[in-house]
C-alpha cells in the first residue's frame, strides 16, 4: 500500500515540477524560433505532458482518474497559456494564411539607366580594341579645361561652352577633354584610352539641353598614328555600335586642341540616309567632334610632337542616347521617374 502512494506522490510531484519549469520556461520564449522549441519540449507527440500520461501505469488503478486528470488539466493550462503569448498568434496566424498555391509577389527591380547602358556599350567596343578607361575630376582647373588644351583666356572658344565658374580658376569641367592633359601628364605614348564622365554647362534648361551631361572622350597617341588611323578607328565603331553596315561622314569643324579637326556624321539608323524625323531629314546624325592632337596641347604636356602624332574624339552620351531610343526630351535622364527607367 505504501508503494502505491509513494507512485502517486512522485507522479504528482512531477506535475508541479514541469508546471513550474514550463511557466518559467514560457517567461523567456520571445520569437517564433524559441516558441517552435518550446512547443516540441511541452506540447508535442513527444513532449513532457504526453509522457506524464504515461506514468499512469505506475499509480494505483483507484487513483489513476485523480492523476489522469491532473495531468490533463496541466497541460491545458500550458496549451492555453501559451496559445495567448503574442508570438503563439503570430505563428498560428501565419500559418492558417499561408497558401503555398499562392503566386509570389513581384519584387520591383532595378534596370540599368540608359546612360550607363550606352556608355557600357561604348566602353566595351573600345575596351575590345585596345583602349583603357582614365579618370579625371569634375571640378577641374581653368588650365586643364582650357589653357592646356590650347584655349587661352579671351579665347573665343570659350563663348561656346558656358561654363560654371566656382572662383577664378576653378570651374565645374565643360568637356572631358582636361582628362587628355591629366593622362598624357601620367603616361608616356603609346596612349591609348576613353575617358567617360560628366560635364556641366551654364545652358538654359529645355527638351534639347540641361546644365550637366555626359562625354565620352577618346585619345590615340603613338609614333606614326594617322588621320586615317582616326578615321578606321571611329568608322569601326560607328558599325560595331550602330549597324555594320553604317557609313560615316566626315566634315571640316574647329576645335582649339586639334588640327585638323573634324565632325563626324553617321548614316542616320533609323532611315538609312534616306531622310526621316531624326535626322531632319539628311539623312545624317552629327555624332562626335575629333582631329588631330594639336602641336600645342603636346607641348603643354611634354611629350615631342617631332616624334609622336595623335588622334583626339568626344562625343555626347545624350545626343545618342536620345537618337538610338527615340527620347525626345533631355530632362527625362535626370528625373528619376520610374516610369521612363523601366522601359530600359
Ligand atoms: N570637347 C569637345 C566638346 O565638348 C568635343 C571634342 C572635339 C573632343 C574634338 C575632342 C576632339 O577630343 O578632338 O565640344
Amino acid at each position: 500500500m505504501a508503494s502505491d502512494n509513494s507512485g502517486m506522490n512522485s507522479a504528482v510531484s512531477s506535475l508541479d515540477r514541469i508546471r513550474r519549469e514550463a511557466e518559467a520556461e514560457l517567461l523567456s520564449v520571445c520569437d517564433e524560433a524559441t516558441a517552435e522549441s518550446f512547443r516540441i519540449k511541452y506540447l508535442g507527440k513527444k513532449g513532457l505532458l504526453r509522457e506524464l500520461l504515461k506514468n499512469v501505469k505506475d499509480i494505483p488503478e483507484e487513483q489513476r482518474r485523480e492523476y489522469g486528470a491532473a495531468a490533463n488539466q496541466l497541460r491545458a493550462d500550458i496549451e492555453q497559456k501559451f496559445d495567448a503569448a503574442p508570438w503563439g498568434k503570430i505563428e498560428q496566424k501565419t500559418a492558417e494564411s499561408f497558401d503555398p498555391g499562392m503566386p509570389g509577389f513581384p519584387f520591383p527591380h532595378g534596370s540599368i539607366h540608359p546612360l550607363i547602358h550606352i556608355r557600357n556599350q561604348i566602353r566595351d567596343i573600345f575596351l575590345s580594341m585596345g583602349f583603357t578607361m582614365s579618370y579625371g575630376p569634375e571640378i577641374e582647373s581653368d588650365y586643364y579645361n582650357f589653357e592646356a588644351l590650347n584655349t587661352p583666356k579671351h579665347h573665343p572658344a570659350r563663348d561656346m561652352q558656358d561654363t560654371f565658374y566656382i572662383s577664378e580658376s576653378v570651374l565645374l569641367r565643360t568637356q572631358t577633354s582636361p582628362v587628355q592633359i591629366r593622362v598624357m601628364e601620367k603616361q608616356k605614348p603609346p596612349i591609348r584610352s576613353i575617358m567617360p564622365g560628366r560635364v556641366y554647362r551654364n545652358e538654359e534648361i529645355s527638351a534639347r539641353s540641361y546644365c550637366l551631361f555626359h562625354q565620352i572622350e577618346g585619345l590615340y597617341v603613338d609614333e606614326g598614328v594617322s588621320f586615317a588611323d582616326l578615321k578606321g578607328t571611329l568608322l569601326a565603331f560607328a558599325r560595331r555600335f550602330f549597324d555594320e553596315k553604317t557609313k560615316i561622314k566626315i566634315r571640316p569643324s574647329f576645335f582649339p586642341f586639334t588640327e585638323p579637326s573634324v565632325e563626324i556624321d553617321v548614316e542616320c539608323f533609323l532611315c538609312k540616309g534616306v531622310g526621316c524625323s531624326i535626322c531632319k531629314r539628311s539623312g545624317w546624325l552629327e555624332i562626335l567632334g575629333a582631329g588631330m592632337v594639336h602641336p600645342n596641347v603636346f607641348k603643354s604636356v611634354g611629350v615631342d610632337s617631332e616624334k609622336y602624332t595623335g588622334f583626339a574624339f568626344g562625343m555626347g552620351l545624350e545626343r545618342i542616347a536620345l537618337l538610338k531610343y527615340g527620347i525626345d526630351d533631355i530632362r527625362l535622364f535626370y528625373e528619376n521617374d520610374a516610369r521612363f527607367l523601366n522601359q530600359f
